[in-house]
């Protein structure tokens, strides 16, 4: 057995072939702290709630959070901030782990392969996604598993583009980042992340129209659609604005790095786009039109949205896991034959 897991700056998700099916568990990456108390002791020893107790605190981790936040009156927190761990979240540690526990469970064989995605280190900002790589890979090797960091572009590749020879341009539009990944049959040629994706969307729209930022995040996430009606003054226009700037910000930063890296420039591929950002219908047609007027150094045959955003990155991770899985088998088996052969 093999696991796929998504570490992402929302969502933690993990994946397992059984059978014929694919199961994903799912959790937010978010936690909330409140005092403890003997209603808060008795509300949690009833329920299922993912908690842990701490001295004379509580912290409610995961899908929970939101709903004892608004209960308690206080905020929720998350262990990372813009696709890596939070260098201003002194819980951060303690609570992603407590998260990945749940979401991956025991290993079901002595060191289990599991392949969990990374971002690219961002263009845009002076920070290296190493330490964030390393920490979780400790924590999922005191978990029993076998731990192997995937970037987060190229696991879009194996879940989207096994179809086309594992060529093309896979972009994950997450909350706090949008990995890009090139891949030429299945070698990456190019990958970057910039530091932007749904939570700077969220911001910025709540700035321009003195909106909570929860709100506008609730607005997006409910009907939203990039249909081009205007809805000036309102949430729904500045999150109209801001979409089209952050799909304009990627386009220029693919371009500017197609240029800076001597990719082939006769290529043509096709694009998939994923993540939970890429969700509000109107999206893929957008982003077409968007890179369609851009001066785009090579050809692109079609731009597609994964079937399912927020997804696609366990399930490549999974893709992964599961060949470099039968690529060791293979090769232990070759090597146990070989003796023999050889006699
Ligand atoms: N229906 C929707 N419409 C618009 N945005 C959505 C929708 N559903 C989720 N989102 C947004 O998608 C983002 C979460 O997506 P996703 O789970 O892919 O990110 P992540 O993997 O946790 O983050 P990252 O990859 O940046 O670390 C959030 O910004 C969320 O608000
Ligand atoms: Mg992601």
């Amino acid at each position: 057995m093999a696991q796929g897991l998504d570490v992402g700056t929302m969502n933690i998700l993990s994946s397992r072939q059984e059978g014929d099916e694919t199961v994903f568990v799912q959790q937010r990456n978010s936690f909330v702290e409140i005092d403890y108390s003997d209603m808060a002791d008795q509300m949690l020893s009833r329920s299922d709630v993912l908690h842990i107790r701490k001295d004379d605190k509580v912290y409610i981790v995961g899908d929970d959070a939101l709903n004892f936040a608004n209960i308690f009156n206080e905020e929720t927190r998350r262990p990372m901030q813009a696709g890596i761990l939070s260098s201003d979240e002194k819980s951060a540690i303690p609570m992603i782990k407590l998260i990945t526990e749940q979401v991956v469970g025991q290993p079901q064989s002595p060191e289990e392969l599991l392949f969990f995605s990374v971002p690219a280190d961002p263009i845009d900002e002076d920070v290296s996604t190493l330490y964030h790589q390393k920490t979780i890979e400790s924590l999922l090797g005191s978990m029993g598993y076998q731990p192997e960091p995937i970037n987060e572009g190229m696991a879009v590749i194996y879940s989207e583009l096994a179809d086309h020879n594992f060529t093309g341009l896979g972009i994950s539009f997450g909350a706090g980042m949008t990995n890009v990944c090139l891949s030429y049959y299945a070698v990456p040629v190019m990958k970057f992340s910039i530091a932007r994706g749904g939570d700077w969307i969220d911001e910025k729209s709540a700035q321009a129209t003195g909106t909570p930022v929860d709100k506008v995040t609730s607005v997006k996430e409910d009907d939203f659609a990039l249909d081009f009606e205007t809805d000036v003054g309102g949430v729904e226009g500045a999150l109209s604005i801001y979409y089209d700037n952050l799909l304009d910000y990627v386009i220029q930063n693919v371009i500017k790095e197609v240029d800076d890296e001597d990719v082939e420039e006769d290529l043509d591929v096709p694009v998939v786009v994923t993540g939970g950002t890429a969700s509000p219908d109107g999206f893929e047609e957008l982003f077409a039109e968007r890179l369609n007027e851009a001066n785009v150094p090579f050809s692109i045959s079609g731009v597609r949205r994964a079937e399912n955003p927020m997804y696609s990155v366990a399930q490549g991770a999974l893709v992964a896991a599961r060949s470099e899985e039968q690529r060791a088998m293979a090769e232990r088996q070759s090597g146990e034959t070989t003796p023999e052969a050889s006699e």
